[in-house]
């Protein structure tokens, strides 16, 4: 039978979709027995039991009354409402601008986007493809300034169907790379990677970015040098015949989300790496590692023209990516380096904070199905009068993975060798072993497969951390565990952590389910909302997280093709954790037909929310009433942002602003 992927833009979700078998076989215990225990003993949204609480001993006029008091939303918008059309949305008095597009220059002499005449030279020097993670630092450095800094973007992928004319069509799959070329691969290789770019706020409020800037640099796969660092950095297995010394690598690939750190440096997760390579898994040391970590994935054809990317070749290319990288943007010519402590897996972001002890911790998932969620805490203590002495610190410290107990707490197992199980009886050589096949430890250890962990955030208003796990079709009902406790799930769920006394270092910490995503008018989807939800309020397949400096949770969805299974496009919710109304969704903005939302990221004063509109066109266009088709360069289900017939679909970074000023939602 023929795969049908034409329905799919992302490459992962096509091919999880598809064909992906999850790699992790580990043999986690069984939990059937134990479904919902923890949902049934704790209630889910503790608004609900709070009211039953209060029942008991308070007379019916005095339980509405407080009710009512406690039931005013924190986020003052007017709702809008699911749907799906060719643009985005915003509430009713808010403005939405386009800050940045795919291919709008970028560097020193960049040319303006021709999308006839691309090539990987010019757009080397414009925005990349796909932005994802959003990231802001304030200009001058030092400064909390909220209408001038930098943005820190990833490029996460490309969808050479609506990038380039004359493409048949998804390369990928069927179409065999047919229509691909050296040329083509190479202007995708430059598309990938990340922009630091310098932006400003003019006197109307609204804002624009520098071109020409100092600051503005693009990091992509072509050309930029990258060190790694920390205790893989040299290893034997980083070696390659470009590298003898394992410890400089060309590029960063498949950047999803990261975080700022407190010294105010970007971090970039390398996700996806897998799907970038090609050929035949030789026998060899590298071949259980390799099968661990689904190399080679063949989304791309890379591996045609760049032996870099064929795993037959260069078997240990693929073990120099799948790190956290970390770039100062404030520094143009810096060397940016992959913190090897921090673990190799699919990352999909580094959201960090400095802990009560100085110590930095940083929350990271591993976004494939039946992967793990990890922490890392820092050797050293955080600086904030000397910033240089910040600027290593994520090379030393402590790498570990979360274990859900029934009892509502979780441990954070370190992943540390010579401990426990992690030993050369059973592989592991040295700590480089550890981190390059951190999934093995985390293995031994029994940490909890999970469905896929995306956003991953503390709040530093209240110290809870939040995970999102997105999906999990895979997941059948003898293999649930108290964390995942739905089977099949095409929703997702949200994870909250509460670190004892508010130390995010400790090893031990409280755990509840907040939402279990879907429409809760249906029963078979096995959704938990406060039942203050509206009808536009529920949303599914949650991803990026954001926390506003009044410490207010905000979620970002990618449904992938499955947006037709909820009628609404992805978007972003406002979604309360506090107080009567825990629990309830309340949707902000919505993303043109095929997109998935990506950011979202407040300036420091919340005036300005800055999200991503990454893949517009893409996913499941076939069920977009009155497309009902994949979408292509010269026909794409829109031409989001510029609705232009000249111009391509292109994803690009929007700010959303208050008419008349004021932080967003109050
Ligand atoms: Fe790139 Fe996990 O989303
Ligand atoms: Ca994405
Ligand atoms: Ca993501
Ligand atoms: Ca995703």
């Amino acid at each position: 039978m023929v795969k049908d992927i034409s329905s799919y833009s992302n490459k992962g979700e096509a091919f999880e979709a598809a064909d992906d078998v999850p790699v992790n076989c580990s043999t986690a215990p069984t939990f059937g027995d134990v479904v919902n225990a923890r949902l049934g003993r704790r209630d889910v949204l503790r608004g609900a039991l709070a009211v039953s609480a209060l029942a008991v001993v308070a007379s019916p006029a005095v339980l509405v009354s407080r009710a009512a008091e406690a039931a005013v939303s924190r986020y003052i918008f007017e709702e809008i409402s699911h749907g799906v059309d060719e643009t985005d949305h915003v509430p009713v008095g808010y403005s939405k601008n386009i800050l940045i597009r795919w291919g709008d220059p970028l560097t020193a002499g960049a040319p303006d986007f021709d999308p006839m005449n691309q090539t990987a030279a010019t757009q080397e020097q414009q925005f990349g493809y796909n932005n994802d993670y959003v990231g802001f630092v304030s200009l001058p450095e030092g400064s909390n300034s909220s209408d001038h800094g930098l943005l820190c973007v990833n490029h996460e992928y490309t969808n050479e169907e609506v990038m380039f004319p004359g493409i048949g069509g998804r390369q990928d799959g069927d179409m065999g790379f047919a229509d691909m070329t050296k040329e083509l691969v190479d202007i995708e290789m430059a598309a990938h990677g990340g922009s630091i770019v310098e932006i400003k706020r003019g006197d109307e409020g609204k804002w624009s970015y520098v071109k020409d800037s100092s600051f503005n640099r693009r990091l992509t796969m072509l050309s930029t040098e990258m060190a790694l660092t920390g205790p893989a950095g040299g290893s034997d297995r980083l070696k390659t015949s470009a590298d003898a010394t394992g410890s400089r690598v060309i590029g960063m690939i498949n950047n999803c989300a990261g975080g700022i750190t407190p010294w105010g440096t970007y971090l970039s997760g390398e996700e996806n790496f897998h799907g970038y390579f090609l050929g035949e898994v030789a026998d060899g040391p590298e071949k259980a590692n390799h099968e661990r970590y689904g190399v080679p994935g063949g989304w791309y054809t890379w591996g045609t023209y760049h032996d870099r990317f064929d795993v037959g070749k260069e078997p240990n290319e693929s073990n120099r990516f799948g790190w956290v990288v970390e770039t100062d943007p404030y520094d143009p010519n810096s060397m940016p380096k992959k913190r090897t402590a921090l673990g190799r897996f699919k990352h999909e972001g580094a959201e960090s904070l400095v802990n009560k002890d100085g110590r930095v911790v940083v929350y990271m998932g591993d976004d494939q199905r039946f992967e793990y969620v990890y922490k890392f805490v820092t050797e050293g203590r955080y600086d904030p009068d000397n910033r240089a002495a910040n600027m290593d610190l994520l090379d030393s410290g402590t790498l570990s993975v979360g274990k859900f107990n029934e009892d509502g707490t979780m441990n954070w197992l370190p992943l540390v060798f010579g401990t426990g199980p992690i030993t050369a009886e059973n592989g592991f050589n040295s700590q480089a072993d550890v981190v390059i096949g951190v999934r093995f430890a985390a293995d031994l250890l029994g940490a909890t497969p999970m469905d896929r962990p995306e956003g991953f955030e503390p709040n530093k208003i209240t110290n809870k951390v939040y995970v999102n796990l997105t999906n999990n079709s895979k997941r059948k009902a003898d293999q649930l565990n108290v964390a995942n406790p739905r089977a099949e799930s095409l929703f997702g769920h949200t994870v909250e952590f509460t670190p004892p006394d508010g130390d995010h270092a400790a090893d031990t910490f409280e755990w509840e389910i907040l939402i279990l995503s879907g429409d809760p008018n249906d029963p078979d989807v096995g959704a938990k909302w406060n039942d203050a939800t509206t009808e536009n309020g529920w949303f599914a397949s949650q991803d990026n997280v954001a926390i506003d400096h009044q410490g207010r949770l905000w979620i970002a969805s990618d449904q992938g093709s499955n947006w037709s299974k909820t009628g609404t496009a992805d978007g972003i919710w406002a979604l309360e954790a506090e107080g009567e109304l825990r629990g309830t969704g309340k949707m902000f903005y919505r993303v043109p037909v095929g997109a998935e939302m990506c950011g979202p990221l407040f300036t420091p004063d919340d005036t300005t929310m800055f999200v991503a509109v990454q893949h517009p066109a893409t996913d499941g266009t076939k069920d977009y009433p009155g497309f009902e088709r994949a979408s292509t360069f010269e026909d794409p289900a829109t031409r989001w942002p510029d609705f232009d017939d000249n111009m391509p679909v292109r994803p690009a970074v929007v700010t959303i602003t208050k008419d008349g000023g004021g932080k967003i939602a109050t």
